[in-house]
């Protein structure tokens, strides 16, 4: 592992079953969870039904991440610019957030799951700040998984709000360093995640995660997010170990990076 707990021998055993270097396992990975709309259009269904289809991807997503040792798994469910949707599709994936954590908290609790939010949390209606809260602290014990629900987030948002917070400190420029805006940002106490996967196969970011994912390896994929499973997460992972990272420095021949 990067860093992080030491694995169980549950987790050795998978990575040996999935050809993964244990050694190498992220421990943080990010997804951007896209494709609902189109899975559900082809097959004539409605778009929520397509949100719906995604729940089932986040819960195997979590048991594939706890599977390997991943210590945070964060999760784009919910970005700024989605609140443009139509009011129907956004009351639908508000209803769809309660619903789910309702019926997932306990399972994830026992699982061991700590579940966490970054966003804008006061902007999504009052029954799911209350599901959540009740959720977070529900589970604030837990330490084998961080769950982190990206909710009505965007990067650029979190850092309009970490230059607020910090002119608000009063702080001289001179004290201004990069340490310093991660902690202001939502995800403060967070190592960045080292792989960022998108599926649905648009390559892009959409205002998720920009300064935290500066140095993460991207894997982007084809499959639409109801569609992802177990195996396309190891998929992810067996590609971010294949990536060669470098971060500016050179590697030696025993493919370290060098560092001064
Ligand atoms: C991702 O699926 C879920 C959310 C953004 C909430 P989409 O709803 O964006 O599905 P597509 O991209 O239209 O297929
Ligand atoms: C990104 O997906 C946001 C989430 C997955 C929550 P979108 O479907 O909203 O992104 P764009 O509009 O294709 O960039
Ligand atoms: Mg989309």
């Amino acid at each position: 592992m990067l860093v992080g707990n030491p694995m169980n021998a549950q987790q050795l055993e998978v990575c040996e079953v999935q050809g993964l270097n244990a050694s190498r396992i992220p421990r943080h990975v990010a997804i951007i969870m896209d494709g609902n709309g189109r899975w559900a259009e082809e097959r004539g269904e409605s778009r929520v039904f397509g949100h719906m289809h995604g729940v089932e991807a986040v819960r195997l997503s979590v048991e594939a991440a706890m599977e390997l040792g991943v210590r945070h798994l964060t999760l784009y469910a919910f970005s700024t610019e989605n609140w443009n949707r139509p009011k129907e599709e956004v009351a639908a994936l508000m209803n769809l957030l309660v619903d789910t954590l309702v019926k997932e908290v306990r399972e994830l609790g026992n699982k061991g799951v700590r579940l966490r939010t970054i966003g804008d949390i006061a902007a999504l209606p009052e029954i799911c700040q209350t599901q959540l809260k009740e959720a977070e602290s529900a589970t604030k014990q837990n330490e084998g998984l961080d769950l982190i629900l990206a909710l009505s987030y965007s990067s650029k948002w979190e850092m309009v709000e970490a230059i607020k917070q910090l002119i608000d400190s009063g702080i001289s420029p001179e004290k201004v360093t990069a340490e310093c805006v991660s902690d202001h940002l939502s995800t403060k106490g967070i190592p960045d995640p080292e792989l960022m996967i998108r599926t649905s196969g648009e390559h892009r970011i959409s205002n998720f995660l920009l300064w935290q994912l500066a140095y993460a390896e991207f894997h982007f994929t084809p499959t639409l997010w109801p569609d992802f499973k177990k195996a396309s997460f190891f998929d992810a992972v067996r590609d971010f170990q294949n990536r060669e990272r470098r971060f500016g420095g050179l590697l030696d021949t025993n493919h370290n990076v060098t560092v001064k």
